[in-house]
């Protein structure tokens, strides 16, 4: 009896792998490592003292699909597997609706015939769009999303929903992350963005280690607290234990449902800014600059139905999530490269 977990050499995989086999879950990973490193599931061997299968390989390979559910009794699958990156999704549409869209129909073809039933997905607060209005509720209409990234999310929302209804032995639960940040509390593992990091938290993060000069803040003419943008953190460990709440729910429901994944609480750029000082001692330099397009000013979750359901809430602040964000940038200036 094991859990596939796609994508599970990523930030949000590797931490929930952690936690699957901290509960004593068996587990394969299928990763093809275009944004990962193998370093992540040694650390997490490391950590746990036990090890997941690996099969470097992609989801869109119905070959090597039908190899993993060959030779594992698999229950369940946790999909992360998936491109990420909301510009390079504008640039590359085609790339992003064959790795996130296409892909996932393979996987879930893979799983029709070998039985396997139970499906989580990761999907994101981006499928709200831009005309939701705040805090987002899994009740409200999603879509009107704004790059082909928030797209795909959205139409693979669809697809689980008619797949789900179509077939009734399959139990799917989409989980809808809003923004993860932080890090293992061993400082062993955490997120390696190749490059620039186009996310806020790894970019204060660099510029505190001394990587970068200084942060852009974009936009400080925002309808804000403080004029910059707002959203809903949240620790990647606590992301990883919505996923383990996920799981056991599953078990009890048939159909399709989905959840936010987040804190209910909103904190603007400069709020982050300072609180990340105040965890590290560092001061951060930043300049305001004009808004990044496609930007939202501020979004959070209600958080209440993954409480009432799932039985999942946060159980890290933002102090924790500064802490440990830290700890991982100066354990491994370069990430898993260190
Ligand atoms: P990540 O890039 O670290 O992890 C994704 C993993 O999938 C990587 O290890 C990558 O190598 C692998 N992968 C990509 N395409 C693949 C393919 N075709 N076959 C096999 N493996 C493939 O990203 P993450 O931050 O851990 O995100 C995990 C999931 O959560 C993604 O689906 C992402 O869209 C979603 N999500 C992330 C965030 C966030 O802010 N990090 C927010 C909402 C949703
Ligand atoms: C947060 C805030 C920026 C960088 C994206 C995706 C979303 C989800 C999470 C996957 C915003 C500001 C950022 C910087 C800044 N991913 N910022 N300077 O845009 O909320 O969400 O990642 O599903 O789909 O869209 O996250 O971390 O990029 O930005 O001022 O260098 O920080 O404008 O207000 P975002 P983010």
């Amino acid at each position: 009896m094991a859990i596939l977990v796609t994508g599970g050499a990523g930030y949000i995989g590797s931490h929930t792998v952690l936690a699957l086999l901290e509960r004593g879950e068996d587990v394969v990973v299928l990763d093809n490592l275009v944004n990962a490193s193998e370093e992540s599931l040694h650390r997490v061997a490391q950590l746990t003292g036990k090890t997941a299968a690996f099969y470097p390989g992609d989801i869109r390979d119905s070959e090597c699909l039908a190899r993993v559910f060959g030779e594992h009794q698999i229950t369940s699958v946790i999909h992360f597997a998936g491109l990420k990156a909301v510009g390079e999704s504008v640039q590359k549409p085609l790339e992003y609706y064959q790795n996130n869209v296409a892909g996932t129909l393979v996987l879930l073809e893979a799983m029709r015939q070998a039985g396997v039933h139970q499906f989580i997905f990761s999907s994101s607060a981006t499928v709200y769009g831009e005309h939701s209005p705040v805090p987002y509720q899994e009740s409200m209409p999603i879509g009107g999303t704004t790059s082909p990234y928030g797209t795909s999310k959205w139409m693979v929302e669809q697809v689980l929903q008619d797949f789900a209804k179509a077939d009734p032995l399959f139990s799917i639960i989409a989980l809808r992350y809003f923004n993860p940040v932080g890090a293992h509390e061993s400082g062993l593992m955490g997120e390696d963005p190749g490059g620039v990091p186009n996310n806020l938290l790894p970019y204060i993060a660099q510029v505190a280690i001394g990587q970068r000069e200084q942060l852009s803040v974009f936009g400080g003419d925002y309808p804000t607290k403080d004029g910059t943008g707002v959203r809903d953190y949240i620790h990647v460990m606590d992301v990883a234990q919505g996923h383990l709440a996920a799981m056991d729910h599953l078990k009890q429901i048939a159909g399709f449902k989905a959840y936010n994944l987040g804190s209910g609480i909103g904190y603007s750029v400069l709020e982050m800014v300072q609180a990340f000082e105040k965890a590290s001692g560092v001061t951060i330099a930043y300049q305001i600059l004009p808004r990044r397009a496609g930007d939202l000013p501020a979004f959070w979750a209600d958080a209440e139905l993954a409480k009432q359901e799932l039985g999942w809430q946060v159980q890290r602040g933002l102090d924790v999530m500064m802490r440990d964000t830290w700890n991982w940038q100066r354990k491994n200036p370069r990430g898993y490269r260190s």
